[in-house]
């Protein structure tokens, strides 16, 4: 082997060693250690080996020359590797222990109250300041509740199973089948049954009907009902209650509009209508207790009388926000519901 055979296999030696020994550093120091030992600048081996080609023939320094810069350049850039891959091992669990107090902290995403609860929460203030209590009610009906108490007979069209949501066979009772509510004046007759007059309550839930849906129309919705039984109650209270409702909840003097209607648990019977943005809106039936109904709660319609109202609460939100679609409500969209 010539002497510059030997020079070069040497160099190659050194970087095999260098590389190896960058690469099985486990901490800085030791990476600095073997950085000092093979590149330091004057008891570095690579050093060492630069000294030495002063042994060679003059004719075979250039090549060896070469060979000593590309070999530097191997070890530097495996220290280089070997300093990164120990950088990110260690950076790791670094952060995830070292705890700073005076960072702001990560503050977790909360949700909120969604749109129609926040209504509804506002609609039973309103009303509470009016002196309704909230009464309630289950979802799962019984015709009586739903239908016959309110004097809506057996062949009333409102009664089709097309028009409501009438749970399987199995699930019937043997009082009779069940149902989901079509309409929260249920409450009105088990709030009857419970209480003598007077009474005077709100109750606000969710009713059913299988309409199809679209902008206007969910077969799931929110209604507020509200009933008050006592001496000598006219249609000019109902008039008033309303009244004072719309103007809190619209915060305007909202101007109240009866049109004659037909509800078979009030008589006489009118569709409500709030003067709201330069037109008449319709928010809602209302009407004086039927005395039939007082009668299936064991009122003495001599003795009391009474009105009673529904209002859509959708509605009611959606007017308010100038929401168009009241599929919104449904659909679980937070940018949607970030909104309110
Ligand atoms: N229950 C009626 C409906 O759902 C609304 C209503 C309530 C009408 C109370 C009159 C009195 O359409």
């Amino acid at each position: 082997m010539t002497a510059l055979e030997d020079y070069l296999r040497q160099l190659d030696t050194l970087a095999a060693e260098a590389t190896s020994a960058f690469q099985s550093a486990t901490t800085p120091e030791q990476l600095e250690e073997a950085r000092v030992a093979y590149l330091g600048a004057r008891q570095g081996k690579l050093k060492a080996i630069q000294k030495g080609m002063g042994q060679l023939e003059r004719a075979d320094r250039p090549e060896a020359g070469k060979k000593l810069n590309e070999v530097k350049r191997r070890i530097e850039s495996a220290f280089q590797a070997a300093k990164e891959a120990l950088g990110t091992a260690a950076a790791a669990p670094a952060t995830r222990t070292r705890f700073d107090p005076t960072l702001p902290g990560d503050r977790p995403r909360l949700g909120h109250v969604h749109p129609i609860t926040q209504t509804i929460e506002v609609l039973k203030e309103i009303m509470g300041r009016l002196g309704f209590s909230v009464a309630e009610g289950p979802e799962i009906e019984d015709e009586w509740h739903n239908f016959e108490a309110l004097n809506i007979p057996a062949a009333h069209p409102a009664r089709d199973p097309l028009e409501n949501f009438y749970l399987a066979t199995a699930e019937r009772q043997a009082d009779g089948p069940l149902l989901l509510r079509s309409q929260t004046s249920t409450v009105q007759i088990r709030v009857m049954e419970a209480t003598p007059p007077p009474v005077r309550i709100i109750s606000l839930g969710r009713v059913y009907r299988p309409d199809t849906a679209d902008a206007t129309h969910y077969p799931l919705f929110h209604q507020m009902e509200g009933l008050l039984v006592d001496r000598h109650v006219t249609m000019a209270d109902l008039k008033s209650v309303l009244r004072m409702f719309a103007t809190s909840y619209l915060g305007e003097d909202v101007h109240v509009r009866f049109r004659p209607s037909f509800f078979p648990f009030t008589e006489p019977s009118v569709e409500a209508d709030f003067w709201w943005n330069d037109e008449w809106v319709e928010f809602g039936g209302a009407g004086m207790v039927d005395p039939h109904v007082l009668q299936a709660v064991g009122y003495d319609p001599e003795a009391v009388s009474g009105f009673a109202f529904g209002l859509g609460v959708e509605r009611l939100c959606m007017r308010r926000h100038q929401i168009t679609d009241i599929r919104e409500f449904y659909r679980n969209d937070v940018r949607f519901l970030r909104q309110f």
